[in-house]
């Protein structure tokens, strides 16, 4: 860990107790009212130097950490993106922050395009895999030989598992599938998006890849879920756009939030 994610620890510690982190959750586009769902202390990126400002609309940029069903989360309301700064590697001091709090994994949330018509808007995908279609790496830099991480399994089986249970208990329907990580930030072309279908994807979007990276570069188990705001380009004749994404996201973070708690309930 560096030497300022350490102090970050301290700092975050002295405000928020020591209890022992358990789960980090990366709240996505339109999803960052969920930091207001956990009773806990709550600190701005603003107050945490070397974390992202607030790039983007619909994120709520602080770190709130506390109890949800008698778990402890610290909950990431926004997350840097790839495109804000062309840099993969933004969210490398939040994740380094999370392994240095204890926790043993990153639950990773975000708003995608859906390659399936039987994942209409609205749905849910958990990540089994994911294709980096990007060609970028958050490690790229990192001088150890930590940096040549395994991505086989990255999508913990026994975390999968346990919120595939947690939503049958829900009864929401939880698909599984595999995540294309397109740069962004213009959305794709309908000829981009055959061109993911061939090669398996499931799903699109422009975060959670390089977050995996760096989560399994740091020793956490990942899940991660996706919420369809929309049809992939060239799949229907609603326009792709980031409003109607914020506009979309609640519906399935609605579903989300129920899947966690029932998730959480069993931990
Ligand atoms: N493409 C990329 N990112 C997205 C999309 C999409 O269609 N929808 C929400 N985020």
């Amino acid at each position: 860990m560096s030497r300022n994610a350490d102090e970050l620890v301290d700092l975050i510690r002295e405000k928020t107790g020591s209890a022992k982190v358990r789960y980090g959750l990366i709240l996505g586009s339109g999803l960052g009212h969920l930091a207001d769902a956990i009773n806990g202390v709550s600190v701005d990126y603003a107050d945490l130097p070397g974390f992202p400002h607030a790039g983007v609309s619909g994120h709520n940029p602080r770190l709130v950490i506390g109890d949800l069903e008698g778990v402890r989360v610290a909950v990431f309301g926004g997350r840097a993106h790839y495109y804000e700064k062309g840099r993969a590697d933004a969210m490398r001091l939040p994740l380094e922050v999370l392994a240095g709090l204890g926790a043993e994994a990153m639950i990773a949330t975000n708003a995608a395009g859906s390659l399936r018509e039987d994942m209409p808007p609205g749905s849910l995908m958990m990540l089994n895999d994911h294709i980096n279609f990007s060609g970028m790496n958050p490690l790229i830099g990192e001088p150890t030989d930590a940096r040549f991480v395994s991505m086989v399994d990255a999508y913990d089986r026994d975390l999968r598992n346990a919120l595939l249970t947690a939503a049958g208990e829900e009864n929401e329907i939880l698909d599984e599938g595999i995540y294309a990580w397109y740069s962004g930030p213009s959305f794709e072309t309908p000829a981009e998006i055959n061109a993911i279908r061939i090669l398996g994807a499931d799903a699109v979007g422009m975060s959670t890849v390089p977050e995996v990276i760096l989560a399994r570069f740091l020793g956490l188990k990942v899940a991660a879920i996706s919420i369809v705001t929309n049809m992939a380009a060239g799949m229907s004749d609603e326009t792709i756009s980031h409003e109607h994404t914020k506009e979309m996201a609640p519906i399935g973070a609605a579903k989300l939030e129920k899947v966690l708690r029932a998730f959480l309930r069993t931990r």
